[in-house]
């Protein structure tokens, strides 16, 4: 039998986002916090570059909300920006005092290094291996504490509304969860829901990302009935490792901070030709300069070269990726590296506010399943870790703020599952992943046509209603889960860069190649907008 659950806050997700949130609450709110794999399995822990923080007298609030903006194509929300900004400094101390252990200079000052769009050095890091230390820092801070259930192996499936309980008012009362192990769909209600599930960059077949950034959050968030905003916006990072047996690893932008060049097969520089900030422009216009020169070529990768820098510097600074890549018999401290863009990060999410908030009662999304504002048309590195803390920390303050005044969640009835069987054609979701990942790629990628466009359109609606069927006929799995919410996300990222008529900072379309005058937001509305999507 399945079992129910009930908390004061359900947290969906257990990275710097969710883990954030639960660490900031009070210890008489019982919480649960759910991840689909181990507590530490998101993209927190694969963080390799840093925090971006203002820590330096020579720096200013000012210049990281200028730089922020500047790399953001002039979409980002003033508000977000300086919010974000002004709060940095503070989630870092919180962060060190949660025991996180920073690198730090001879003098045991924090050693700040930098990335792409920074005009000066302000990311915080632990060597290249940042979110190693957050994830691990803070689930051990979360496992120690008597008012958080962790809860690792569970998949959300949706959110449980009063609209969907058929009961008046517009409020989320819980989720319904997959538990791996059982096989069972649990129901757990909570007075509070947040989803901090991450982004979506699994939509495309080459990525940074781990297993699991399928967009479910946003996915979920979507059906429920929240606005989400700027999906178009996927981030391309500039350089993933090119190898054949190589998985999604990450070359870090700080490897180019710190000195690190971009160059063709035959050993040339590049960069400057598309930008005067050379490898350290943004990173939209970094990774569609590698495009460019690789379709030119017909090269399948160029390369990132730090070899003339001393092998103790890149030993002690980059010693994660010094390893991995010697294991794949490159010495970075003689040769260059092979890359290639792969896509990283999701610019949109869900709609909220300064307190995380979202169309829906109860209801906060933080973290990369969430839009604030603060990225506008590209992510500046760095500046992700901290919009997890810094919202994480305003969804906690404005959940203990509003707790006394919110009732328990009203009766929910548990999982139907009478009207469904066992699949007997698991091929079908395993041949719809590779198919989606693919047309994502080709023809929703970095460089875009109105054309290709409507081809990845046409292709997506026919796979909404094959996963729509099979999930309304079969059992679900982690595996129907991801694909369902891939083909949803995919849906919303089609749809939102068709109705971008320019070129803005990720979305690149040769159709439309100069800006609009007015910078808006993409925003795509439930209740008005109809995609296919199951
Ligand atoms: P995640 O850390 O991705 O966590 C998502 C959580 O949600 C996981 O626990 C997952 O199991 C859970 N989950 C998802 N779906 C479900 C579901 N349906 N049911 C239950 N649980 C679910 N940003 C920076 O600022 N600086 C960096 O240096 C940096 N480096 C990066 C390097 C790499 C290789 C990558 C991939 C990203 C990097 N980023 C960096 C981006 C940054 O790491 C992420 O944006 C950030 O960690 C997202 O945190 P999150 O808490 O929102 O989500
Ligand atoms: C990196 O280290 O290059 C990733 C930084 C980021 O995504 O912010």
């Amino acid at each position: 039998m399945p079992q129910s659950f009930e908390y004061d806050v359900l947290i969906i997700g257990s990275g710097a986002a969710g883990l954030t949130v639960a660490l900031n609450l009070p210890a008489h709110l019982r919480v649960g916090v759910i991840s689909k794999a181990d507590i530490t399995s998101g993209a927190t822990l694969w963080a390799q570059g840093g925090i971006a923080a203002v820590l330096d007298s020579d720096d200013s609030l000012e210049a990281h909300a200028a730089d922020t903006l500047a790399a953001g194509g002039g979409l980002c929300h003033d508000d977000a920006v300086r919010y974000t900004v002004e709060n940095a400094a503070d989630s870092i101390r919180w962060l060190i005092d949660s025991g996180v252990q920073f690198t730090r200079d001879e003098n045991e000052q924090l050693h700040l290094t930098r990335e792409g769009g920074h005009s000066h050095r302000r990311i915080i890091h632990a060597a290249d291996a940042t979110g190693n230390a957050v994830s691990t820092t803070l689930s051990e801070q979360a496992a120690s504490r008597a008012n958080i259930d962790l809860l690792s192996r569970r998949v959300a499936v949706d959110l449980i509304t009063n609209r969907k309980l058929e009961l008046p008012g517009n409020r989320c009362v819980g989720a319904y969860i997959l538990n791996l192990d059982t096989g069972h769909v649990e129901l757990f209600r909570a007075r509070f829901t947040v989803v901090a599930t991450g982004g979506a960059s699994k939509a495309y077949r080459y990525t940074t990302n781990p297993d699991g950034a399928s967009g479910d959050g946003i996915a979920m968030a979507w059906r429920a009935g929240c606005r989400v905003s700027n999906m178009e916006f996927n981030q391309f990072h500039p350089t993933c490792l090119y190898h054949p047996h190589a998985k999604s690893f990450l070359i870090s932008e700080a490897v180019r901070g710190e000195g690190g060049l971009l160059k063709l097969p035959d050993g040339s520089r590049f960069m400057d030709r598309f930008d005067k900030r050379g490898e350290l422009a943004p990173r939209d216009i970094v990774a569609r300069a590698i495009d460019h020169e690789m379709k030119r070529l017909g090269a399948d990768h160029l390369y990132l070269d730090i070899s003339h820098k001393p092998a103790d510097f890149i030993r002690e600074h980059f010693p994660t990726i010094y390893e991995k890549c010697l294991g794949f018999g490159i010495d970075i401290t003689r040769e260059p590296i092979p890359v290639v863009p792969a896509a990283h990060y999701t610019c949109g999410g869900v709609i909220t506010d300064e307190r995380a908030r979202t169309d829906i009662n109860q209801l906060y999304a933080v973290g990369e399943a969430a839009f604030t504002g603060l990225h506008g048309a590209n992510r500046m590195a760095s500046n992700s870790l901290l919009e997890c803390l810094v919202y994480g920390r305003a969804a906690a303050a404005d959940i203990t703020r509003r707790e006394s005044d919110i009732p328990s969640p009203p009766p929910a009835p548990d999982w139907d599952e009478s009207q469904v069987r066992d699949s007997d054609e698991d091929v079908v979701i395993s041949h719809n992943w590779d198919e989606l990942r693919h047309f994502m790629w080709d023809y929703v990628g970095i460089v875009r046509t109105t054309k290709r466009l409507q081809r990845a359109k046409h292709r997506v609606d026919l796979l909404a209603r094959e996963i729509g069927e099979f999930y309304s006929n079969y059992r679900v799995s982690n595996d129907l889960l991801e694909l369902r919410n891939l083909v949803t996300v995919s849906d919303l990222i089609i749809c939102s860069a068709l109705q971008r008529k320019e070129s803005r900072g990720l979305h690149f379309t040769l159709d439309y190649p100069g800006l609009q005058n007015e910078p808006e937001d993409t925003v795509l509305v439930p209740t008005t907008y109809r995609i296919a999507s199951p």
